[in-house]
């Protein structure tokens, strides 16, 4: 797949990838998980840069979620130093290549050197107008709506909101993704079927596209083929083929 064979009319606005893997090809190369999730930032240098180059606007990776603190100690804190340390690497090189760093899901519950190394990126790249770089940490997608659900109620009862007018733009304005377009496409690699607690709300009508690429070998060539996947789709929203087509 070449960059070429993209049609540029038709790139997605917003791209998320739930970044599975790491730990299985960490195993195929006889090494420790940890070793997995180190190499898998070189996918993330790769298709930050490629989603740059061919225009999406928004490119969100899942990569801690809630379900994520349940795992071994050591390996919850190999990837929080992981974090900080490429926050701290990358800054500069997204800096120049005009990415907007942005991060949601319960931030307060990193750690707080993650917490401050990822504000000051966030700061440092604040004013770019490329790419916006969306990291979902300690992100699930129920958290988020119990969390919008408690703030919308919280205005209710101050008067704030009158619960008659709560409808769909009302709610998502209270998620942490506001502001931000639904995905239209959604990536997994590694072979699993499945969200595993991701942008639930968003992905209403989002385009799925699973490989089995394990997170690591993921290039941005493999996303340029899950862009063309994506554009030789025809998305109805509930419509009819003739409906779309006319
Ligand atoms: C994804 O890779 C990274 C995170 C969830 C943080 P995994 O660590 O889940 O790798 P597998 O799924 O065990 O191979
Ligand atoms: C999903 O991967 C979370 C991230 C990629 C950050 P997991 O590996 O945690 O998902 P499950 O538990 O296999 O569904
Ligand atoms: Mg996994």
């Amino acid at each position: 797949m070449v960059i070429d064979e993209l049609k540029n009319n038709c790139i997605p606005r917003h791209v998320a990838v739930i970044m599975d893997g790491n730990g299985r090809w960490a195993e195929i190369h006889g090494n420790d998980r940890i070793f997995g999730h180190t190499q898998g930032v070189d996918a993330v240098r790769s298709i930050v840069e490629g989603a740059g180059e061919i225009g999406v606007e928004y490119l969100t990776l899942y990569a801690f979620s809630t379900e994520n603190w349940d795992r071994p100690k050591e390996e919850v804190n190999a990837l929080m130093s992981l974090l900080v340390n490429s926050i701290v690497q990358e800054t500069d090189n997204l800096n120049e290549k005009n990415v907007k760093m942005l991060a949601i899901g319960d931030l307060y519950s990193l750690p707080v050197d993650v917490q401050s190394k990822l504000r000051e990126a966030i700061q440092i790249t604040s004013s770019n107008t490329g790419l916006n770089l969306v990291l979902a940490l300690s992100y699930s997608g129920r958290w988020e709506i119990i969390e919008a659900v408690k703030k919308i109620v919280n205005k209710i009862q101050s008067g704030e909101i009158n619960e008659n007018k709560i409808n769909e733009s009302v709610f998502t304005s209270h998620l942490s993704t506001v502001g931000i377009p639904d995905p239209e496409l959604l990536i997994r690699t590694s072979g699993e079927y499945r969200i595993s607690n991701f942008l639930l709300w968003q992905i209403a009508y989002s385009e799925f596209y699973f490989t089995p690429i394990l997170w690591p070998d993921f290039r941005k060539e493999n996303l340029f083929e899950a862009i063309a996947d994506f554009q030789r789709r025809e998305r109805r929203f509930g419509k009819t083929s003739e409906q779309i087509r006319s």
